[in-house]
């Protein structure tokens, strides 16, 4: 700019961006790190009917496969669900604060559905509002009958600086591998008070007909944490349930009988998308497997929702979505592209801090990196290290019955950070505004060990690398 052109200014100035593009790309090509961890694979098989974690509670239409789920955009409404399967019952949620006196009753809706030849037993949905934050409350569902008591502990008043704890869950199935990552989840001393789950529930669709029967079973493995903290739910490919050579043409049919999200508080007018916000962090789930290209619902959505995000409030944006954008594993690989390209230009531009994605039976993290800058015709199709982009974290060893992916592509690229094919979880712990200590935990070590770890600094507030290599 107003230098002539060959002056030593300008040439050195080239020197120095040809320079920075060979080192970004030598960055670029050496990939991370693939683990050298060694496990025994075996067979993953799905733990059979009569397993202690399938038991049917005793008594006359006892509630079962009790979950909760956050009610509203801020964190002071529940969403209670159960089933009963003798009659309808009450929809009714008895509930009281620890130190409060007072009951309070909520009431709610009952809905049953068909698929094939199940026919669903009554699925209840009741939410439950004005609660206080950061309080402990009891909670009482199956009155009239068989009354079963549950708690929860709501969040603290959203704001910038308040730690919270989520755990990160996908894929999980109801193997004994899946009941191996809950039983690890549970028992991580660094307690997750909110699951975020990406995903693929109970694949019951890999039954003849989809049983459902294995949706119910399904609801009463993960009771045990879900009717005591709440699971944020996406929605993934075994959720579309869609089977037209028995009849079966509605896509999601089970998953959104069972399954209800606060979808129409953030604006949405469907619940595979939606956002909510929790303690320090703004979170957006979206929806790998409804409409995202430009004009689509999902789209428009989206396109409004993300000016919305204050990062004062909440310093943490986080988003949560099936398939991955960026995987490196030879199991569904690019099958998030489409939609990359239509938002990832967006994500770089609010700065998110962090994708979580499943799909991919494995584990993977990547470096911050963006590929936005091709436009067909101009060959820059490569990621290149972005400090406004978010990490990617696949997470889909939840330990479903299809096995690990194990496939992995060599060499390992740039983007890939560390990736192993392990069954696991990982835990997000949010300090304050501007660090986050993140940490993934493979099934095979104690419940402490962390295989992957690392400090994310918040994008909006500390923009400075936090990469690891
Ligand atoms: C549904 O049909 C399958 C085979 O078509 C059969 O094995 C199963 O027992 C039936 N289930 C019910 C609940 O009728
Ligand atoms: C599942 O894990 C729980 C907790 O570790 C254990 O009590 C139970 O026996 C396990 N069930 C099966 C079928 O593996
Ligand atoms: C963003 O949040 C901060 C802190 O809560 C608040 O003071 C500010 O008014 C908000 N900004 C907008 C544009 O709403
Ligand atoms: C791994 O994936 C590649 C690419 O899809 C395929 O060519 C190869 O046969 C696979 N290897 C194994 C052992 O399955
Ligand atoms: C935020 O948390 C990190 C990690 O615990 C700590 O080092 C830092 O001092 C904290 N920042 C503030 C302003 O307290
Ligand atoms: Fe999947």
């Amino acid at each position: 700019m107003g230098l002539p052109r060959s002056s030593p200014f300008s040439s050195m100035a080239v020197l120095v961006f040809v320079l920075g593009l060979v080192l970004n790309a030598a960055v670029l090509c050496n990939g991370g790190i693939t683990s050298t961890f060694v496990r025994k694979v075996e067979k993953t098989v799905d733990m059979p009917l009569d397993s202690d974690v399938f038991r049917v509670p005793p008594g006359y239409n006892a509630p079962q496969q009790v979950h909760i789920t956050q009610g509203d955009h801020e964190g002071k409404a529940v969403i209670v669900s159960w089933v009963t399967v003798d009659e309808p019952g009450s929809s009714k949620v008895l509930y009281w604060s620890e130190h409060g006196k007072q009951k309070k009753q909520a009431k709610g809706k009952v809905l049953t559905y068909k698929f094939y030849n199940y026919t669903s037993g009554y699925i209840h949905h009741t939410r439950i509002t004005n609660l206080k934050f950061n309080t402990k409350y009891y909670y009482v569902v199956g009155i009239g009958h068989t009354e079963r008591k549950f708690w929860f502990t709501t969040p603290p008043e959203v704001g910038p600086d308040v730690p919270y704890t989520f755990g990160l869950i996908g894929d999980l199935g109801q193997s004994f591998d899946s009941n191996r990552t809950l039983t690890h989840y549970e028992l991580n001393p660094q307690k997750g008070k909110t699951v975020l789950f990406v995903g693929d529930l109970s694949y019951a669709d890999n039954y003849p007909n989809h049983d459902n029967v294995r949706w119910d079973t399904w609801g009463r493995f993960v009771e045990r944490s879900v009717a005591y903290q709440p699971w944020i739910w996406t929605a993934g490919n075994h959720e579309i349930d869609f089977a037209p050579e028995i009849g079966e043409t509605k896509p999601f049919k089970p998953y959104t009988s069972r399954y209800h999200v606060p979808y129409k508080a953030s604006g949405s007018t469907a619940p595979f998308w939606y956002s909510i916000k929790r303690a320090s962090a703004y979170i957006i789930v979206l929806a790998s497997y409804s409409a995202y290209g430009k004009y689509t619902p999902q789209y428009k959505w989206l396109e409004e929702e993300l000016p919305k995000v204050n990062r004062s409030e909440t310093p943490w944006l986080i988003v949560l979505m099936h398939s991955p954008w960026y995987n490196s594993y030879n199991y569904h690989y690019m099958e998030g592209e489409s939609m990359r390209v239509m938002y990832e230009p967006w994500f770089v531009k609010y700065k998110v801090d962090v994708v979580f994605a499943g799909h991919v039976h494995a584990y993977e993290r990547s470096e911050r990196v963006s590929n936005i800058a091709y436009n067909v015709v101009n060959g820059i199709c490569t990621p290149v290290k972005d400090q406004s982009a978010p990490v990617y974290i696949t997470i889909g060893d939840g330990g479903n019955l299809e096995g690990l992916a194990t496939n992995m592509s060599y060499p390992q690229p740039g983007y890939s950070a560390y990736r192993e094919a392990s069954f696991g979880h990982a835990i997000l712990d949010i300090k304050n505004r501007t660090h986050a200590y993140y940490s993934w935990h493979r099934n095979q070590d104690g419940y402490a060990v962390e295989a992957d770890s690392l400090w994310f600094f918040n994008r909006y507030w500390h923009q400075i690398d936090d990469s690891t290599k």
